[in-house]
C-alpha cells in the first residue's frame, strides 16, 4: 500500500466513514446526476473568475474538454459506494495532474467547498428522507477527497524536491571536477612560464645594468621588469594555489612573522598608502608554517590595503585564548557587497583589475591545512574585517604527508 493509500485508511478512521455513509451517498446518485452539468459549468466559472486558475488551463479547448470529462467522471465516481484502496488510487491520480500542471495545492480547497456547495443543494432539493445523514456522508467523502489530494500534493512536491536535490549535487560534483582541472592546467602553466620568464628578467637586468643612467630607454626597460615581475608573482599564485605543499609545521611565534611580514611591506608603494597599525602585547608561540603563514598575512594586508583610501587605517590585532590564536585584519576601505563577500574565497573570483582572485583562496587553503577557521565581515562603505583563528597546535589529521594535506584541502 502506497503513502497515499495508507493515509486515505488512516482519515476514514479518524472520521468515522463506514458502510452506512457508503449506502447513503450510493443513495444520492441517481438524484444528483441531473444535477451534474451544473456543477461542471459553475467549476469552469469559478476556474476562470481567477487569474491564477485561468493560467493553468493554457493548453486551449482540448484541455478544457478534458478537464471537463474529468470532472464529470470524478463526481460521478462520488456517489458509486466503492470506497476501497482502488478508489483512493484512482483519485489519488489528480493531485500528481495538477501538481505537474502547476495549480496550487491549496485552491483545491475552494474548488470543493464549489463542489459542495453544488452537490448540497441538490440533494436539499430532492428532498430525502434522512437527508441530514446523506449530507454528512457527502461532507466526509468531500473531506477525504481532499486530504487524498494533498497528500498525493505532497508526495509529487517531496519527489520534485529530491530530483532537485540530485541535480544540485550533481552541479556541485562537475564543478569541483571542473576546478580541480583547471587547478591542474594552471599548474603544468605555470610551471611552463616560469622558467622563461626568469630567463627574459634576467636578461633585461643585464641589459638594464650595462646601460647608462640617463639612457632613454632605461624608464622602458624598468617597465617591463616591472611587468615580468608581476607576471611571476601571479605565476607564483597560481602554483601555490594548485599544487600546495603541506605546512611544514615548527614552533614560531605569531608576533614575530607579522612583524616581519610588516617590515617587508612597509617599503611597497601600496602599503606606503595606508597607515599599518598592529597592536600586539604578548608572545604568541604556534605550531606553523612561516612561510605559509607569512603569506597568509601579506595576502589580508594586500587586500585590506588595495580596499583603503589613501591615508585609511589598516589594523591588524593579534591575540590568544584557551582554544589558540586569533589573527584580525581591519580595514576601513571599501568592504564589500553580500555577493562579493559570498564569492571572495572563490578561485579566480576578483573584482580587481589586475587581480588573479587567488588571495583569498591561497589564504584558506593555509589555514585549513593549519586547522583553522578564516572568515570575513563587511559592509560596503564602512570596511572589512578578517578573522582568522589557528590552532596552537597541528591538527592531528596534519602529519605533514601529501595524503594529508590533500584531505585538508577539500
Ligand atoms: C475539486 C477539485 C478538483 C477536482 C476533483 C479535479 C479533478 C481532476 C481530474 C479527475 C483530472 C484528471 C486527472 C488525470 O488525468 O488522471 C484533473 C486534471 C486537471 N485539473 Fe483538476 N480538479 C479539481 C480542481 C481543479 C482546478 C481548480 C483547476 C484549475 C484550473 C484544475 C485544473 C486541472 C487541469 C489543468 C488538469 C489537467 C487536464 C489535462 O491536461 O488533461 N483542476 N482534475
Ligand atoms: N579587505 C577587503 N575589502 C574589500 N574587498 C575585499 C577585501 N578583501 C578581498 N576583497 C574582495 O574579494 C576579492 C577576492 O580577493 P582575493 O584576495 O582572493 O583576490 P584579489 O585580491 O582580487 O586578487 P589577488 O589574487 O591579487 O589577491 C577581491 O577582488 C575583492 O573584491
Ligand atoms: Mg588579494
Amino acid at each position: 500500500m502506497g503513502v497515499v493509500e495508507a493515509a486515505f485508511k488512516d482519515m476514514k478512521n479518524y472520521i468515522a466513514f463506514g458502510t452506512r455513509d457508503a449506502a447513503n451517498l450510493r443513495a444520492l446518485a441517481a438524484h444528483v446526476r441531473p444535477h451534474l452539468p451544473a456543477v461542471v459549468a459553475r467549476f469552469f466559472r469559478e476556474i476562470q473568475r481567477h487569474p491564477r486558475t485561468r493560467g493553468v488551463l493554457r493548453e486551449g479547448p482540448e484541455q478544457v474538454q478534458r478537464l471537463r470529462e474529468a470532472l464529470t467522471e470524478w463526481l460521478e465516481s462520488l456517489c458509486c459506494g466503492q470506497y476501497d484502496t482502488e478508489y483512493c488510487r484512482q483519485h489519488a491520480q489528480i493531485g500528481r495532474v495538477h501538481a505537474r500542471v502547476g495549480l496550487p495545492q491549496h485552491f483545491m480547497f475552494t474548488a470543493m467547498e464549489v463542489v459542495w456547495q453544488e452537490l448540497s443543494q441538490a440533494v436539499r432539493q430532492a428532498d430525502l428522507p434522512d437527508a441530514d445523514a446523506k449530507l454528512r456522508a457527502l461532507h466526509k467523502l468531500l473531506t477525504l477527497e481532499t486530504g487524498i489530494m494533498l497528500e498525493s500534493y505532497r508526495e509529487s512536491y517531496a519527489a520534485e524536491i529530491r530530483q532537485f536535490e540530485r541535480n544540485a549535487v550533481r552541479e556541485r560534483l562537475t564543478q569541483a571536477e571542473q576546478l580541480a582541472q583547471i587547478g591542474h592546467l594552471a599548474a603544468s602553466l605555470a610551471h611552463e612560464i616560469k622558467n622563461p620568464l626568469a630567463g627574459i628578467s634576467g636578461a633585461i637586468q643585464v641589459i638594464r645594468d650595462g646601460m647608462d643612467l640617463e639612457d632613454q630607454w632605461r624608464p622602458i626597460l624598468e617597465e617591463v621588469l616591472r611587468q615580468t615581475n608581476r607576471l611571476d608573482g601571479t605565476v607564483k599564485d597560481l602554483l601555490v594555489y594548485a599544487r600546495p605543499r603541506p605546512p611544514r609545521f615548527q614552533r614560531c611565534k605569531l608576533n614575530r612573522l607579522v612583524e616581519r611580514v610588516l617590515t617587508v611591506l612597509r617599503r611597497e608603494p601600496d602599503l606606503q598608502r595606508v597607515r599599518v597599525e598592529y597592536i600586539n602585547s604578548q608572545q604568541l608561540p604556534l605550531y606553523g608554517d612561516e612561510a605559509q603563514i607569512e603569506q597568509l598575512v601579506m595576502n589580508l594586508l594586500h587586500n585590506a590595503a588595495h580596499a583603503s583610501p589613501d591615508d585609511g587605517l589598516v589594523r591588524v590585532l593579534t591575540t590568544s585564548n584557551a582554544d589558540g590564536l586569533r589573527l584580525v585584519v581591519e580595514d576601513q576601505g571599501q568592504g564589500m557587497d553580500q555577493e562579493t563577500c559570498q564569492r571572495a574565497f572563490e578561485p579566480f573570483f576578483t573584482t580587481k583589475a589586475r587581480g588573479t582572485g587567488l588571495g583569498l583562496p591561497i589564504c584558506r587553503k593555509i589555514v585549513g591545512a593549519h586547522g583553522g577557521t578564516i572568515s570575513i565581515r563587511s559592509a560596503v562603505g564602512q570596511g572589512t574585517t578578517v578573522t582568522v583563528r589557528l590552532p596552537r597546535y597541528p591538527p592531528a589529521t596534519s602529519g605533514g604527508s601529501d595524503d594529508d594535506h590533500s584531505r585538508t584541502d577539500r
